[in-house]
C-alpha cells in the first residue's frame, strides 16, 4: 500500500502498466490496492487512456526530514522518533510502551490511524495525507501540580507554532480545542498512566486537519461534528509541508512538556487566556449528562473553566463546551 502511494504522491498520471511494472504485481493488483486506498479516504481519479493520479498529492512523513528540522531544544530532548505509514492510534501505540527516561521524549506519527482516539470517548477520523496525527510521551518523576491542565499548555504550544508557521488565526477552545474562524481545526487527547503521587506516564496526541477531502468534510458535517477547517483553507491556497508542521508541532510539544514539568500550568496560563476564543461569551457546556450555561470568564490555575450565571461562578473540570448563538 504505501509503495503505491509513493509513486502517486506527486500528483503526475502513472499507467496501470508502469505502475504495476514499479511494484513487481499485475495491473489487478494494482487496481485491488488503489480500491483500498480509496477506502482509506485517498481520492485518486482515473485518467481515461492515461492511469491514476492523486486528486491531492501529498508529501509523504518522513522522519529524517521531521528530525532535522526539530528546535535544537527538542531535539536534545528526543529518546525517539517513529514514523509509521499505520497503526491503531499513536497513543495507544505510546501508552503500551515502556516510558521514555525522565526528561526525554517518545515521538510517534503515523500518516493513517486504524482506531484513532478523539476526547471523551470518541474516534478521530484523519484521512491518509490529510491530516497530522501525532503523539508524544513523556515521564513526569514527581507529576507535577495541576497535571490535569497539561492539555491546555500543549494547545499554547501548538498554537504559537502554527502562529509562527503563518497561522495567525489560530485560537483555543477549551478544554482541548484548537479553532480558527469559528470552525474546529485540531484537537488534543492527554492520556495519562501511573500512580496519584508516583512517576505519570504521560501521552499528549494531537490531530490536525491539514487537507480535507470534500467527502471527509461531508462525513463529519453529516456526523453532527461542529464545523471543520483545515491548513489549506486557512492558508487559502496550497497547504504547507506535512513535515515541516510535523516538526514545528512536535518541537512545540516537546518544549512545552520539559516547561511544564518545571513550572505547571502557571507558566501558560496568560497565554493561554489570551488565545481563549470562549472569553466573555455565552456558552453551553455539557458535561456527562448535565449541561450548563453562562458567560465563559477564561480558567482558573488549575484549567477549570470559569463559567458565570446570574452572578455566581461555577467552576468546570470537564465538558464539551459550544457557543450558545452558534
Ligand atoms: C479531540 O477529540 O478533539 C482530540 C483528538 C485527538 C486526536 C489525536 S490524533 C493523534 C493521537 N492519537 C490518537 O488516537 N488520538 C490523538
Amino acid at each position: 500500500m504505501s509503495e503505491l502511494l509513493l509513486l502517486l504522491a506527486s500528483g503526475k498520471v502513472r499507467s496501470g502498466e508502469a505502475l504495476a511494472g514499479e511494484l513487481g504485481v499485475t495491473r489487478a493488483a494494482v487496481w485491488k490496492q488503489i480500491g483500498a486506498l480509496r477506502k482509506l479516504g485517498v481520492e485518486i481519479e482515473a485518467v481515461a487512456g492515461q492511469g491514476y493520479r492523486l486528486t491531492r498529492p501529498f508529501e509523504l512523513l518522513d522522519g529524517r526530514a521531521i528530525e532535522a528540522q526539530l528546535s535544537d531544544r527538542a531535539h536534545a530532548q528526543l529518546a525517539s522518533l517513529d514514523v509509521l505509514r499505520s497503526v491503531d492510534s499513536t497513543n495507544a501505540r505510546l501508552l503500551a510502551a515502556p516510558p521514555p527516561p525522565a526528561g526525554r521524549a517518545a515521538l510517534c506519527i503515523a500518516e493513517y490511524q486504524t482506531a484513532g482516539r478523539g476526547r471523551r470517548g470518541r474516534s478521530w477520523v484523519a484521512p491518509l495525507g490529510a491530516g497530522l496525527c501525532m503523539s508524544v510521551a513523556w515521564q513526569f518523576v514527581t507529576p507535577p501540580p495541576q497535571l490535569g491542565a497539561l492539555g491546555l499548555a500543549i494547545g499554547v504550544g501548538a498554537a504559537h507554532a502554527l502562529h509562527a508557521l503563518g497561522f495567525g488565526d489560530v485560537q483555543l477552545k477549551w478544554p482541548n480545542d484548537l479553532v480558527a474562524r469559528g470552525a474546529k481545526l485540531g484537537g488534543i487527547l492527554t492520556e495519562l498512566q501511573g500512580e496519584m503521587d508516583g512517576p505519570a506516564h504521560v501521552v499528549v496526541g494531537i490531530g490536525l486537519n491539514v487537507d480535507l477531502p470534500a467527502a471527509a468534510r461531508e462525513a463529519i458535517a453529516a456526523a453532527g461534528n461542529p464545523q471543520v477547517t483545515d491548513l489549506r483553507e486557512l492558508a487559502g491556497g496550497p497547504a504547507p509541508s506535512r513535515n515541516e508542521i510535523a516538526a514545528a508541532i512536535a518541537s512545540a510539544l516537546i518544549e512545552t512538556l520539559a516547561r511544564f514539568e518545571l513550572a505547571g500550568f502557571a507558566a501558560f496560563r496568560a497565554a493561554w487566556s489570551a488565545l481563549d476564543v470562549l472569553a466573555g461569551e455565552e456558552v453551553v457546556v455539557r458535561s456527562g449528562d448535565r449541561t450548563h450555561s453562562g458567560r465563559a470568564c477564561g480558567v482558573d490555575q488549575d484549567g477549570a473553566l470559569m463559567l458565570e450565571h446570574e452572578g455566581r461562578v461555577q467552576r468546570l473540570v470537564a465538558g464539551e463546551a459550544s457557543l450558545r448563538r452558534a
